[in-house]
């Protein structure tokens, strides 16, 4: 589908592309990593013209790409890039039409496929169409940018780290999203990356840069189990763990909204809370919403008669992780610490969640056996 042959490119004496040769095959997903300056972008711009090699060809289905009219094959490839690129002035429908209208496709078809390629990001037709960019999340732009895109029906799209500059929830559910239109599009993907999660996540193969060079093309599992070099090693270091959940962070297993009191919170009015919520063990606020501790239903017992308020019952500390902390980490303390839960606080110190041996178990049982439960 697309195949290099010892590829150059030079910009001066600076080799860029130093002789790369790969072959990307039809309905493949292709993520290119590597470290910044490696190279991937200009690999990427290769592939539709937008830069012209100095020596090695390019084959896209099987053609030379220098023997084709660079506008005709830009209409084969979609292309995706980080800083989104809507256009302000149009609507998310103008936007998603810009190619289909320079290809004379009829209104009425434009409509259809503008409403099909919303409807499959889960975007209704009725609400969205006529919004401008502005009015929408980063998220819901960088998903205006991949319909459009796909708008054309291109074989080939290419994406150059279309997700980079979304906060880690919202490129999660990108990256979902992504996975679905790819499986039900079939279309042949080459995505850049620097992110090794994103692209074990995503990529069918993994094509490893680095100075202008492949350093390594191989599946996902093949990369984990015999990554080429150290610099690999390095970028899978992060993700290299025994029990695999290292990537994610103590919020992806907290539960939200744990029952709480502030210490100035009556002692009837917090046993209440603990019984209608069946715990024996409340956390604990300061005034300033800050994390204080805990209080046990046994401490309240032994000393609840003679206090007012929570805030007088002995608050004992817990264990805490910070949201963005590897949740490996917080399973870990909440192994080492003898109570049944872990506090999972934000950067100012207010209250998240709490990580319990239950959400333990899920993340080690999803790490293991993955989601076919
Ligand atoms: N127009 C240019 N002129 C000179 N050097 C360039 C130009 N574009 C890119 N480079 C250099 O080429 C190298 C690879 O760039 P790029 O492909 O953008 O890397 P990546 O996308 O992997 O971060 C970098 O060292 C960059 O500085
Ligand atoms: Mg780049």
């Amino acid at each position: 589908m697309i195949r290099f042959e010892e590829v150059v490119k030079k910009y001066g004496d600076a080799v860029i592309l130093d002789q790369i040769s790969f072959e990307i095959k039809e309905g493949e997903f292709a993520v290119l990593i590597g470290p910044s300056g490696c190279g991937k972008t200009t690999t990427l711009k290769t592939i539709n013209r937008l830069i012209e090699p100095e020596a090695g060809r390019i084959y896209v289905e099987g053609k030379d790409i220098m023997d084709a009219n660079p506008v005709q094959l830009r209409r084969k490839i979609g292309y995706v890039i980080q800083e989104i690129g809507l256009f302000p002035n149009m609507t998310v429908a103008q936007n998603i039409a810009v190619v289909p209208k320079r290809l004379k496709y009829s209104k009425e078809e434009i409509e259809q496929i503008t409403r099909d390629l919303l409807d499959m990001v889960n975007m209704s037709y009725e609400e969205y169409a006529h919004k401008y960019p502005s009015e929408l999340s980063g998220g819901q732009q960088q998903r205006i940018g991949v319909l459009r895109a796909l708008a054309a029906s291109p074989p080939i799209v290419l994406m150059d780290e279309p997700f980079g500059a979304l906060d880690p929830m919202t490129r999660n559910v990108l990256q979902d999203e992504i996975i679905r239109l790819h499986k039900k599009l079939k279309k042949t993907i080459v995505f850049v990356t620097h992110d090794m999660d994103e692209a074990l996540k995503l990529a069918d193969t993994i094509i490893f840069m680095d100075q202008g060079k492949i350093v390594q093309m191989a599946g996902p599992d093949e990369m984990l189990e015999n990554p080429a070099s150290d610099l690999i090693k390095q970028f899978m270091g992060k993700r290299l763990s025994e029990n695999g959940v290292n990537s994610l962070t103590a919020a992806d297993f907290m539960k939200s909204h744990p029952a709480s009191a502030y210490r100035s919170d009556g002692v009837k009015k917090s046993t209440q809370i603990m019984a209608r919520r069946q715990i024996d063990t409340l956390l604990i606020k300061n005034e300033d919403e800050t994390y204080a501790g805990s209080v046990t239903i046994g401490n309240i017992r032994k000393f609840g008669k003679q206090a007012q308020t929570i805030g007088e019952i002995p608050v004992t500390p817990n264990a805490v992780s910070y949201t963005k902390d590897d949740a490996a980490d917080s399973f870990e303390k909440l192994l080492d610490s003898d109570s049944d839960f872990v506090v999972v606080l934000h950067d100012n110190d207010t209250i998240a969640g709490i990580v319990t041996k239950t959400s333990m178990a899920r993340a080690m049982a999803d790490a293991l056996w993955g989601d076919e439960s």
